[in-house]
């Protein structure tokens, strides 16, 4: 089963593959700060320190949120997160 690790706590924890990050957060109650939950806030952006290549790809209404709150290269928005194998995860400012 994919695994997800928190930065933020340094805690990793087994999912099934295709798991939402989203809906992982709500069932753990694990560190990491959501709004809208729909793509479209920019709250949960996020970095993954590991793993890029076992989420899905972003979609252009993603990609477009991401242009609107962060320069960061390589964000990513945690509401829109399907995970499909070991990342690890940094919410950023
Ligand atoms: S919670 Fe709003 S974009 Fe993810």
């Amino acid at each position: 089963m994919p695994k997800i690790t928190l930065a933020a706590n340094g805690k990793s924890y087994e999912v099934p593959a295709g798991t939402k990050f989203l809906d992982f957060c709500q069932d753990n109650r694990a560190p990491h700060e959501y709004g809208c939950t729909v793509g479209s806030c920019g709250t949960c952006r996020l970095v993954l320190e590991a793993g890029s290549e076992n989420v899905d790809p972003a979609t252009d209404e993603e990609l477009e949120t991401l242009e609107m709150c962060t320069d960061v290269a390589g964000a990513r928005l945690g509401c829109q997160l399907v995970v499909r194998g070991d990342i690890r995860v940094k919410q950023i400012d």
